[in-house]
């Protein structure tokens, strides 16, 4: 999704030799935990999404990211005092809707590039501060206990993540009985643009690995152990947000609860 023609977000693959030099001052704020938690075979990931970071705020991109980050909270009944956290959180527009509306709560981002959560915790407002926490991991690695959260929100990243059902089964995890997990992402079933531009991206973009039709979204959820897996929402949007035209899937499902 970074090179993103229909969003005119273009061009951008940066050579290595660039990424290597990039520094993020801002990484020293208290709201960022670096835990270590990315292995190896993401580091490549890690540095394109640390190159993208730099300018991810800028244009209509993210517009349409925050447009879709709205929806997809709109499927979480959440309590003033819930623990939520966003996998692959970007500069953390997200968390920080969601520790608005949490008078009690706790926001949570994770995100495997060291330059998103520092711009997410730059992004932080001081009133927010307490009620915030950013740390750099890698979706199928989340450094917390099981049972910790009660909601997990995953917007426009799991395209992203090369062992996609660890990532699922690590949300499950962390999630307590009961917690929900509501992920949007493309839709490649609902059109041939959306299958071309995925094709285009497995050859072009570092980050990308691949879009999954709904079928395939939800049965993921389900092999990860998910209960009452369903899909909130599966639609075109055509001059949205900053976006000519864009298809969009939200699943939500459950942690099982023995109860
Ligand atoms: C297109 S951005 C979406 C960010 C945000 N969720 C949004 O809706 O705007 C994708 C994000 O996923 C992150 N990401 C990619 N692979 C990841 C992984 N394996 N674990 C955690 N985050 C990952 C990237 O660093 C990037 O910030």
């Amino acid at each position: 999704m970074g090179n993103d023609f229909m969003g005119i977000r273009w061009p951008l693959n940066q050579s290595p030799l660039q990424l290597t030099s990039l520094s993020y001052p801002e990484q020293q704020d208290v709201n960022v935990k670096s835990l270590s938690r990315v292995k190896p075979y993401d580091l490549e990931n890690q540095k394109y999404f640390d190159r993208w970071a730099r300018d991810y705020d800028n244009g209509r991109i993210s517009e349409w990211f925050q447009y879709t980050q709205q929806l997809a909270i709109g499927e979480f009944d959440l309590k003033r005092d819930a623990k939520v956290l966003d996998v692959g959180c970007g500069t953390g527009h997200a968390v920080l809707r969601l520790a608005s509306l949490l008078s009690e709560g706790k926001a949570f981002g994770i995100d495997i590039s060291t330059g998103m959560v520092a711009k997410a915790s730059a992004n932080v407002p001081d009133a927010l501060r307490q009620r915030i926490e950013f740390v750099q991991a890698s979706s199928d690695c989340i450094p917390y206990t099981e049972n910790q959260f009660d909601h997990v929100l995953c917007t426009n990243s799991f395209h992203h993540y090369p062992r996609s059902i660890d990532s699922l089964r690590e949300i499950r995890r962390v999630l307590k009985p009961g917690g929900q997990i509501v992920i949007l992402e493309n839709a490649p079933d609902l059109s041939w643009y959306t299958r071309a531009w995925d094709w285009f991206l497995k050859l072009t973009e570092k980050g990308h690995i691949r879009y999954y039709t709904s079928a395939e979204l939800g049965e993921l959820l389900r092999e990860a152990g998910f209960a009452r897996a369903r899909l909130c929402h599966l639609r075109n949007e055509f001059l949205c947000h900053g976006k000519l035209y864009a298809s969009i899937q939200v699943w939500t499902g459950y942690a099982p609860d023995p109860k």
